[in-house]
């Protein structure tokens, strides 16, 4: 295991990603509310650069407790990475998809120090 310096964590904006190659794999380091999260930049479906999809709230029913649908609503504490190639959704926390949860994104560790993104290899 070793630690790559990503970029200075100021150099990746809010909202923002940055790409790094080691070798022939790419990693994705998204930055969200002022957390860092990477992905191995593989889609487990068909091999699609999945940190380089949107990012959305997840989706929810609204249902009262009579059982009442109120339409669906957006959860913000539930963001999704959206995979460009057919649109397969995985948690930005945890990398599962959220349909299958045998779909897994390749999770690396971050590490913050001294104003730099790091990322365990
Ligand atoms: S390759 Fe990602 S959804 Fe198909």
């Amino acid at each position: 295991m070793s630690e790559i310096l990503v970029a200075a964590r100021d150099d990746i904006p809010e909202g923002g990603a940055r790409i790094i190659e080691i070798g022939n794999l790419e990693i994705g380091v998204i930055r969200h509310e002022d957390a860092f999260y990477a992905y191995r930049n593989f889609c487990p479906h068909q091999g699609g650069p999945v940190c380089e999809g949107i990012r959305m709230a997840g989706v929810y029913d609204d249902v009262d407790p009579e059982g009442l649908f109120h339409g669906q609503k957006f959860d913000k504490a539930d963001m999704h990475i959206v995979c460009p190639w057919h649109g397969y959704e995985y948690r930005l926390k945890d990398g599962v998809n959220v349909c299958d949860a045998r779909l897994k994104l390749r999770k690396y560790e971050v590490t913050e120090r001294d104003g730099n993104v790091y990322i365990t290899v």
